[in-house]
Protein backbone atom coordinates (compact mmCIF):
# COMPACT_ATOMS: atom_id res chain seq x y z
CA UNK A 1 0.00 0.00 0.00
CA UNK A 2 1.18 3.15 -0.98
CA UNK A 3 0.81 4.88 2.44
CA UNK A 4 -0.33 8.31 2.71
CA UNK A 5 -0.32 11.07 5.58
CA UNK A 6 -3.44 12.55 5.99
CA UNK A 7 -4.99 15.12 8.16
CA UNK A 8 -8.52 14.99 9.74
CA UNK A 9 -9.44 17.67 11.77
CA UNK A 10 -12.88 19.97 12.26
CA UNK A 11 -12.48 24.10 12.05
CA UNK A 12 -14.74 26.79 12.87
CA UNK A 13 -15.62 28.63 9.74
CA UNK A 14 -13.29 31.11 11.08
CA UNK A 15 -10.67 28.92 11.28
CA UNK A 16 -10.13 28.09 15.17
CA UNK A 17 -9.87 24.50 16.09
CA UNK A 18 -10.03 25.45 19.71
CA UNK A 19 -11.19 28.49 21.82
CA UNK A 20 -8.15 30.21 23.40
CA UNK A 21 -8.04 27.81 26.26
CA UNK A 22 -7.92 24.84 24.56
CA UNK A 23 -11.97 24.30 24.76
CA UNK A 24 -13.71 22.34 22.13
CA UNK A 25 -16.49 21.99 22.82
CA UNK A 26 -18.08 23.91 19.52
CA UNK A 27 -17.54 20.13 17.91
CA UNK A 28 -20.43 18.88 20.34
CA UNK A 29 -22.53 21.13 18.18
CA UNK A 30 -22.31 18.64 15.55
CA UNK A 31 -23.57 15.35 17.77
CA UNK A 32 -26.00 13.65 16.25
CA UNK A 33 -27.61 10.16 16.94
CA UNK A 34 -26.04 7.71 14.39
CA UNK A 35 -23.41 10.63 12.45
CA UNK A 36 -19.96 10.56 12.68
CA UNK A 37 -19.17 12.52 9.64
CA UNK A 38 -16.99 9.44 8.29
CA UNK A 39 -14.96 9.22 11.05
CA UNK A 40 -15.00 5.59 11.52
CA UNK A 41 -14.50 4.78 7.86
CA UNK A 42 -11.51 6.89 7.74
CA UNK A 43 -9.96 5.67 11.00
CA UNK A 44 -9.95 2.10 9.41
CA UNK A 45 -7.76 3.32 6.63
CA UNK A 46 -5.11 4.31 8.92
CA UNK A 47 -2.66 2.41 11.44
CA UNK A 48 -0.48 4.85 12.61
CA UNK A 49 -1.36 8.36 14.28
CA UNK A 50 0.48 11.43 14.81
CA UNK A 51 -0.53 14.07 17.21
CA UNK A 52 1.04 17.03 19.23
CA UNK A 53 1.47 16.82 23.07
CA UNK A 54 -1.04 19.64 24.09
CA UNK A 55 -3.93 17.44 22.42
CA UNK A 56 -2.77 14.49 23.96
CA UNK A 57 -3.05 15.97 26.92
CA UNK A 58 -6.42 17.45 26.09
CA UNK A 59 -7.40 13.47 25.26
CA UNK A 60 -6.56 12.57 28.83
CA UNK A 61 -8.30 15.70 30.67
CA UNK A 62 -11.43 14.42 28.72
CA UNK A 63 -11.02 11.38 30.98
CA UNK A 64 -12.30 9.44 27.68
CA UNK A 65 -10.89 6.54 25.90
CA UNK A 66 -8.28 7.78 23.82
CA UNK A 67 -9.58 7.18 20.63
CA UNK A 68 -7.02 5.08 18.92
CA UNK A 69 -7.56 1.08 20.09
CA UNK A 70 -4.05 -0.48 18.55
CA UNK A 71 -3.07 1.98 16.46
CA UNK A 72 0.90 2.76 16.84
CA UNK A 73 0.69 6.05 18.23
CA UNK A 74 3.20 9.32 18.18
CA UNK A 75 3.05 11.74 20.13
CA UNK A 76 5.33 15.09 19.24
CA UNK A 77 6.92 16.23 21.80
CA UNK A 78 10.87 18.19 22.85
CA UNK A 79 10.64 16.57 26.34
CA UNK A 80 9.92 12.93 25.50
CA UNK A 81 9.06 10.36 28.18
CA UNK A 82 9.29 6.20 27.88
CA UNK A 83 7.22 4.76 25.53
CA UNK A 84 3.70 3.36 26.96
CA UNK A 85 2.02 1.05 25.26
CA UNK A 86 1.72 1.45 21.70
CA UNK A 87 2.13 5.00 22.65
CA UNK A 88 5.87 6.87 21.87
CA UNK A 89 6.77 9.95 22.68
CA UNK A 90 8.45 11.35 19.27
CA UNK A 91 11.17 14.81 19.54
CA UNK A 92 13.05 13.60 16.60
CA UNK A 93 12.76 14.49 13.13
CA UNK A 94 9.42 14.68 11.50
CA UNK A 95 10.42 14.35 8.01
CA UNK A 96 12.71 11.71 9.24
CA UNK A 97 10.05 9.87 10.86
CA UNK A 98 7.62 9.85 7.83
CA UNK A 99 10.15 8.76 5.51
CA UNK A 100 10.84 5.93 7.57
CA UNK A 101 6.92 5.14 8.38
CA UNK A 102 6.56 5.44 4.38
CA UNK A 103 9.13 3.43 3.96
CA UNK A 104 7.67 0.58 6.17
CA UNK A 105 4.39 -1.13 5.14
CA UNK A 106 0.96 -0.40 6.85
CA UNK A 107 -2.31 1.57 6.47
CA UNK A 108 -2.40 5.80 5.96
CA UNK A 109 -0.94 7.90 8.86
CA UNK A 110 -3.18 9.87 10.57
CA UNK A 111 -2.87 13.52 11.73
CA UNK A 112 -4.70 14.52 14.53
CA UNK A 113 -3.01 18.10 14.87
CA UNK A 114 -3.11 20.24 17.21
CA UNK A 115 -2.31 23.50 15.23
CA UNK A 116 1.59 23.62 15.81
CA UNK A 117 1.84 20.15 15.36
CA UNK A 118 -0.10 21.21 11.54
CA UNK A 119 2.17 23.45 10.78
CA UNK A 120 5.15 21.19 11.86
CA UNK A 121 3.57 18.65 8.90
CA UNK A 122 2.99 21.86 6.34
CA UNK A 123 6.57 23.20 6.77
CA UNK A 124 7.96 20.35 5.20
CA UNK A 125 5.02 19.28 2.76
CA UNK A 126 4.54 16.30 4.58
CA UNK A 127 0.63 16.03 4.04
CA UNK A 128 -0.35 14.10 0.91
CA UNK A 129 -4.37 14.71 2.02
CA UNK A 130 -6.36 16.89 4.44
CA UNK A 131 -9.47 16.31 5.27
CA UNK A 132 -11.22 19.37 6.98
CA UNK A 133 -14.71 19.44 8.22
CA UNK A 134 -16.44 22.66 8.89
CA UNK A 135 -18.33 23.61 11.92
CA UNK A 136 -20.63 26.26 11.06
CA UNK A 137 -19.39 28.59 14.08
CA UNK A 138 -17.49 32.04 14.38
CA UNK A 139 -15.41 31.05 17.46
CA UNK A 140 -14.37 34.82 16.83
CA UNK A 141 -10.83 33.54 18.52
CA UNK A 142 -8.78 30.92 19.34
CA UNK A 143 -6.15 28.42 18.28
CA UNK A 144 -5.89 28.89 14.19
CA UNK A 145 -5.53 25.58 12.39
CA UNK A 146 -3.34 27.42 9.80
CA UNK A 147 -1.83 30.16 11.98
CA UNK A 148 1.80 29.95 11.12
CA UNK A 149 3.57 30.82 7.95
CA UNK A 150 4.41 28.01 5.56
CA UNK A 151 5.44 27.25 2.02
CA UNK A 152 2.62 27.77 -0.56
CA UNK A 153 0.90 24.24 -1.34
CA UNK A 154 -1.40 23.32 -4.40
CA UNK A 155 -4.49 21.30 -3.73
CA UNK A 156 -6.98 19.02 -5.66
CA UNK A 157 -10.46 19.38 -4.14
CA UNK A 158 -11.67 15.74 -4.33
CA UNK A 159 -14.76 15.52 -2.29
CA UNK A 160 -17.36 17.88 -0.80
CA UNK A 161 -20.06 16.15 1.80
CA UNK A 162 -22.77 18.59 3.62
CA UNK A 163 -24.19 17.03 6.57
CA UNK A 164 -27.99 17.94 8.15
CA UNK A 165 -26.33 20.00 11.45
CA UNK A 166 -24.43 22.32 8.73
CA UNK A 167 -21.20 20.40 8.86
CA UNK A 168 -19.29 20.48 5.23
CA UNK A 169 -16.28 18.36 4.83
CA UNK A 170 -13.88 18.85 2.31
CA UNK A 171 -11.24 16.42 1.36
CA UNK A 172 -8.36 17.19 -0.76
CA UNK A 173 -4.84 15.89 -1.93
CA UNK A 174 -1.68 17.57 -2.92
CA UNK A 175 -1.64 18.68 -6.75
CA UNK A 176 1.87 17.83 -7.03
CA UNK A 177 2.86 19.58 -10.94
N1 LIG B 1 -10.85 20.81 16.27
C1 LIG B 1 -10.15 19.70 16.17
O1 LIG B 1 -10.48 18.81 15.37
C2 LIG B 1 -8.89 19.54 17.00
C3 LIG B 1 -8.00 18.53 16.67
C4 LIG B 1 -6.82 18.42 17.41
C5 LIG B 1 -6.58 19.27 18.47
N2 LIG B 1 -7.49 20.21 18.79
C6 LIG B 1 -7.23 21.13 19.91
O2 LIG B 1 -6.06 21.89 19.65
C7 LIG B 1 -5.44 22.23 20.89
C8 LIG B 1 -3.99 21.88 20.86
O3 LIG B 1 -3.37 22.44 19.72
P1 LIG B 1 -1.95 23.16 19.83
O4 LIG B 1 -1.62 23.72 18.49
O5 LIG B 1 -1.97 24.10 20.99
O6 LIG B 1 -0.96 22.00 20.26
P2 LIG B 1 -0.51 20.57 19.62
O7 LIG B 1 -0.05 20.71 18.22
O8 LIG B 1 -1.55 19.56 19.94
O9 LIG B 1 0.73 20.26 20.59
C9 LIG B 1 1.81 21.14 20.62
C10 LIG B 1 2.95 20.43 21.30
O10 LIG B 1 3.38 19.34 20.49
C11 LIG B 1 4.79 19.25 20.51
N3 LIG B 1 5.31 19.54 19.17
C12 LIG B 1 4.68 20.19 18.14
N4 LIG B 1 5.47 20.21 17.06
C13 LIG B 1 6.60 19.55 17.39
C14 LIG B 1 7.79 19.22 16.70
N5 LIG B 1 7.97 19.60 15.41
N6 LIG B 1 8.73 18.52 17.34
C15 LIG B 1 8.57 18.14 18.63
N7 LIG B 1 7.46 18.42 19.35
C16 LIG B 1 6.50 19.12 18.73
C17 LIG B 1 5.26 20.23 21.58
O11 LIG B 1 5.15 19.50 22.78
P3 LIG B 1 6.00 19.83 24.13
O12 LIG B 1 5.47 21.12 24.65
O13 LIG B 1 5.72 18.63 25.01
O14 LIG B 1 7.43 19.90 23.71
C18 LIG B 1 4.18 21.31 21.50
O15 LIG B 1 4.08 22.08 22.68
C19 LIG B 1 -6.19 21.46 21.96
O16 LIG B 1 -7.14 22.30 22.58
C20 LIG B 1 -6.91 20.38 21.19
O17 LIG B 1 -8.07 19.94 21.83
C21 LIG B 1 -8.64 20.38 18.08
Amino acid sequence: MNRKVILYIAMSLDGFIAKPDGDISFLSLMEQEGEDYGYLDFTATVDTVILGRKTYDKILSMGIEVPYGDRQVFVLTRNPTHATGNFTFYSGSLPGLIFKLKNQDGKHIYCDGGAETVHAFLKDYLFDELIISIIPVLLGDGIRLFGQSFPEQKLKLVGTKVFEKGLVQLHYIRARD
